[in-house]
């Protein structure tokens, strides 16, 4: 064991007590009308007598399992008890911009948020983390996290495991970097590898098909997953719910921030037992956690490693036995329903944590809103990665789906609904997206890279979600809309109302530009003089009155 060992030299000898197989901690389950997250500073032994300060969600570390059904209202009151601000960010959830818990979504110390929208996602697996500016990282790895499970009446029609820590696991996948004090480091990759807090896991199943809700909770380091016995598995479901049917294969790569629901056939197996590894082994080069030289020291680079053995015991009563050969019909948009294309271009040159990387060469600003989306629209993203290293691309609010890898349609597993895609260095990764949740410029949705020492450090950008019809207008007697938005120069408009008096301020109600005359209901705007940025588009006329935002490229 010559991990084990070296752990033991290199960090802490005390560690050396940890060595010993402990069962997989299942975080409790939490399903209620109004549910109650508090934050808060505690500490825990994951190492016999080691005493390690954590935060966490409700108890020590990470937090409890949300059970929302779709259709439903989620009430989540969040208090921050700890002694910094926080933000607590539904990953994957379509909820509008005010609901999401950005970066704008500020808890002050001591001070609590509620959060409540409709459950409108499918089934499937979804994960809550804080959100705060450059402070991600570090909150997130010290335990604040936790899963969402949404249940919906299609998936309930399916022959599938869902008794929660009986035939269906929750399992976050962390690797931790521990210092000689026996805490817990905010550095890129560890060298200990944690499942739901438990360093060297173990977890009892029943003889018969069990699911794994798998999560890639680490800070940056990508999981190959499979078995040592290369046993093929099924894969049902990815990021943000279930596939067309199970995808059957030996390695599922998960990036950060990325999940996917397996289901195993243990059937007959009482007494058996699997092993779930990372081989970090197949990593190429620009894929952290791969042998690279390059990159940030760890124990667990370049080599496969144990995630969680798994002990078959006996069957339940009413055991789930088959793999369903199908599951549900998705609705996967055509390309020809986008109505733009947007590539994003990925540079920078660095190790996993020392670099600076950027998305088409702008860097995170909370008072800058980089693109802005029509509520309802489909759009084709292109993310073209020019860098040295590969980097998990997430979008907030959406749920998109892959279409090619370097033109290359992905793997079955990877066609369902995702939020999270890993684009390798040297690749182009094409997707089709659909914004159906709105946020304005006080609630902008995010997009980064889901690497969280990426993503606190700048390589994170902010985009808006408008209503084409209203809402796009924020005070509007009747519907206007101004397209294209962001746009570098003539615009059309187009008012419910005639239009006498055109006014167009900057954010800081300075007026860069005025229009008078009769102009009808529509026309055209021209506003290359304008500055760069958001614009306030005042159109008066027959005793109405509406203002448009419009971005400026
Ligand atoms: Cu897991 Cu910006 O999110
Ligand atoms: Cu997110
Ligand atoms: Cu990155």
């Amino acid at each position: 064991m010559r991990i084990h060992s070296a752990i033991a030299a290199t960090i802490a000898p005390a560690l050396l007590l940890g060595q010993s197989m402990q069962p997989l901690a299942i975080p409790p389950l939490l399903e209620a009308d109004t549910m109650h997250l508090v934050m808060a500073a505690h500490t825990h032994q994951f190492y016999p007598g080691v005493n390690t300060a954590t935060y966490g969600v409700n108890g020590d570390y990470l937090g409890p399992t949300l059970v929302l059904q779709k259709g439903d209202t989620a009430r989540i009151i969040v208090e921050n008890q700890l002694n910094e601000i926080t933000t607590m960010h539904w990953h994957g959830m379509h909820v509008p911009g005010e609901m999401d818990g950005g970066p704008h979504s500020i808890i002050e110390p001591g001070a609590s948020w509620m959060a409540e929208y409709p459950v409108k996602n499918p089934a499937g697996t979804y994960w809550y983390h804080p959100h705060p500016h450059m402070l991600t990282a570090k909150q997130a790895n010290l335990g604040i996290a936790g899963f969402i499970i949404v249940r919906d009446g299609e998936e309930a029609q399916l022959a599938l495991p869902r008794t929660y820590g009986v035939d269906d696991f929750p399992v976050v996948i962390q690797d931790k970097k521990i210092i000689s004090t026996g805490q817990m480091a905010t550095y890129p990759l560890g060298d200990s590898l944690w499942v739901n807090g438990t360093p060297h896991p173990y977890l009892e199943v029943p003889a018969q098909v069990v699911r794994l809700r798998l999560l890639n909770g680490s800070i940056a380091r990508i999981f190959p997953l499979g078995f040592d016995d290369n046993r093929n598995f099924a894969v049902i479901a990815g990021d943000g719910g279930l596939l067309p049917a199970p995808a059957s294969t030996n390695r599922l790569w998960l990036g950060n921030g990325e999940r996917a629901e397996i289901l195993l056939d243990l059937t007959g197996l009482e007494g058996d037992s699997l092993l779930l590894k990372s081989y970090g082994n197949e990593l190429g080069q620009s894929m952290p956690g791969s042998g690279n030289i390059l990159f940030e020291s760890s124990l667990l680079n370049g080599i496969a490693f144990p995630v969680l053995r798994i002990r078959i015991g006996s069957p339940t009563a009413d055991p789930v036995t088959t793999i369903p050969s199908t599951l549900v019909t998705i609705p996967v948009p055509g390309e020809s329903t986008s109505i733009r294309t947007r590539t994003k271009t990925i540079t920078g040159t660095g190790m996993v944590a020392m670099g600076q990387f950027m998305i088409n060469d702008e860097m995170y600003d909370m008072d800058v809103v980089n693109d802005t989306m029509l509520l309802g629209t489909n759009e084709v993203w292109h993310f073209v990665n020019n860098s040295n290293l590969a980097h998990p691309m997430h979008l907030h609010g959406v749920s998109f789906f892959v279409l090619e890898r370097n033109g290359v349609p992905p793997p079955l597993w990877e066609r369902g609904p995702k939020d999270v895609v890993l684009v390798d260095a040297g690749e182009d990764v094409k997707f089709i997206v659909h914004f159906g949740e709105l946020a304005g410029a006080d609630f902008p949705f995010m997009y980064h890279c889901h690497n969280l020492m990426h993503e606190d450090h700048m390589m994170m950008l902010q985009f808006m979600v408008l209503d084409p019809t209203s809402g796009i207008s924020d005070q509007a007697d009747t519907p206007v809309l101004i397209s294209p938005s962001p746009t570098t120069g003539v615009v059309r408009f187009l008012a419910g109302h005639t239009v006498e008096h055109i006014t167009v301020r900057d954010v800081l109600g300075r007026v860069v530009l005025e229009r008078s005359g009769p102009l009808g209901k529509e026309g055209t705007l021209d506003l290359s003089a304008a500055p760069t940025g958001m614009l306030l588009v005042q159109l008066e006329g027959t005793g109405q009155r509406s203002v448009v935002r419009v971005v400026k490229e």
